[in-house]
């Protein structure tokens, strides 16, 4: 009777879970007609972002980049990269004509955590103070030229641009706070830091991260026109035609288009699939509210989603032992650590064993409580690559590449061919995580269908963040001033 009972309690416990499961497995789908919601919903706020200043979630910011490096870029450039998890220093030589990137040198370093809710003295004293010793290092053909250095900027936060080569602040983001910094002009911080610290340097572009991947992307295949990061935080941009830009009126480019940064990690939709782990991690953050699209769907993000949906189901029953206080502790479970468990494919599943013994104190799980554990990891990376792919997608049904526009009358065959079209992407989600990426890859030509899919293609660039910026200090000759 005691063995019966036993049986029963614990048939009863996994009830329970599974249905914690099933759950979250219901709440996260994303079927194909729920994806074409999110592709439409996504083209339908561009195109209100566009029209007018606040008309979408999604800000649609311009950049005032118009022309895109073709290989003719000379000289050297240095770039600075600030907005994942690492700050680097990059010097670039480049040498006009394709393939021209003779050699960079490159400086990482972790940001302390400390100076992301610090001051923007304090951040920029540090910035300029690691870039200082970069370029003291420098050879002597380097150091005797007393010129005054190019530099590249990459902040990879939302930027009001006033030019290519200044904006301000709007919004922080990926659990960056410094609040004396929002509102202020971000090129101007740094060169009055560069000068405290006798630097002559001056900053000739302040770019986005997704734009200097688009940079670089098309710097190495000219049929490049949009790109997608997918790391700590997500987003995208893509070339528009400035007559399609209604929010500024009369801006004239010599190319007729202009990058557009989307800030997409802000998009959100009532088609998007929310759960209430979502709903809980969104209320913990600094940013409540903010960056909806980007909570489901970059590194910052999953693995700890999938900490929440283990706490609730060890809360339901003790099949991960007694409730574990490291469950209760904010981003405890990294993403790459999720990753790790997710792509485990040895028999016994050790590596989830192990990280939930040394990361969570969950120790001698046995194997089917692993098997839940992938199981929830499977659940949340599928959807956030499916929504991302959906993201791109609309994109690309925005830019009349997706196939939708049908025959134009009047043109001939070949002219309604779809084009070649190629999509940069960047960010160690879709580099690092091999599940993701074919998720991914599978709902796009889902979505897109395999005739379209046929001509898009996702091309993985090495360092936007980097090389793509020094390219834009190099080609952006524009003057063209903030918008009105
Ligand atoms: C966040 C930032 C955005 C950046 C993205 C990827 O979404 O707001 O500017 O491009 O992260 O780093």
């Amino acid at each position: 009777a005691v063995v019966v009972g036993r049986r029963v309690r614990s048939k009863r416990k996994w009830r329970r879970v599974v249905g914690v499961l099933r759950e979250l497995e219901d709440n996260c789908e994303t079927t194909f007609g729920r994806l074409r919601q999110v592709v439409d919903a996504m083209a339908v706020e561009m195109h209100a972002g566009l029209a007018s200043e606040g008309g979408s979630k999604l800000k649609m910011l311009l950049t005032f980049v118009d022309t895109l490096p073709n290989g003719s870029e000379k000289g050297t450039y240095y770039a600075l990269d600030l907005g994942g998890t690492n700050f680097r220093v990059l010097r670039v030589q480049l040498g006009g004509g394709r393939s021209s990137i003779l050699d960079n040198d490159v400086k990482r370093q972790p940001i302390p955590q400390h100076l992301m809710t610090s001051t923007s003295e304090d951040l920029f004293d540090f910035i300029a103070s690691s870039l200082k010793e970069f370029v003291d290092q420098e050879g002597d053909a380097e150091s005797s030229v007393d010129r005054r250095r190019e530099l590249g900027f990459t902040f990879s936060f939302p930027v009001k641009q006033i030019s290519v080569s200044s904006g301000t602040l709007i919004k922080w983001t990926k659990g960056f706070a410094i609040r004396d910094m929002v509102g202020m002009e971000v090129s101007g911080c740094l060169e009055q830091a560069m000068t405290r610290k006798g630097l002559n340097m001056k900053v000739a572009a302040l770019v986005n991260d997704s734009v200097g991947t688009l940079a670089l992307g098309h710097y190495h295949d000219a049929d490049t026109v949009a790109a997608v990061i997918i790391g700590t935080g997500t987003n995208a941009c893509y070339m528009e035609r400035t007559d399609a830009i209604i929010k500024c009126q009369g801006l004239l480019t010599t190319s007729g288009g202009m990058v557009v940064n989307m800030e997409w990690g802000n998009f959100w939709s009532a088609h998007l699939p929310r759960t209430t782990y979502d709903i809980d991690l969104d209320a913990d953050s600094p940013n409540p509210n903010y960056q909806g699209f980007e909570k489901m769907i970059s590194g910052m993000y999953l693995g700890d989603i999938v900490r929440r949906v283990i706490l609730r189901m060890s809360e339901e029953a003790d099949i991960f032992g007694p409730v574990s206080s490291k469950l209760s502790m904010p981003f405890i479970l990294r993403t790459p650590l999720m990753a790790a468990m997710h792509e485990d494919d040895s028999p016994e599943l050790t590596e989830v064993g192990r990280i939930l013994s040394d990361i969570l104190e969950i120790p001698h799980a046995p194997l089917k409580v692993r098997k839940l554990v992938v199981k929830v990891c499977d659940v949340v990376t599928r959807r956030a690559a499916r929504l991302a792919a959906a993201g791109i997608a609309g994109i690309l049904k925005k830019i009349g590449r997706d196939g939708s526009g049908g025959k134009t009358p009047g043109r001939s065959r070949s002219d309604n061919r779809i084009r070649r079209t190629v999509v940069a992407v960047e960010g160690g989600l879709y580099t690092s995580y091999t599940m993701f990426r074919e998720y991914l890859h599978e709902a796009l030509n889902e979505i897109l269908g395999e005739e379209v899919s046929q001509h898009v293609f996702l091309k993985v660039t090495e360092d936007g963040s980097g090389i793509g910026a020094a390219l834009l200090a190099a080609s952006q000759s524009s003057n063209i001033q903030q918008c009105g």
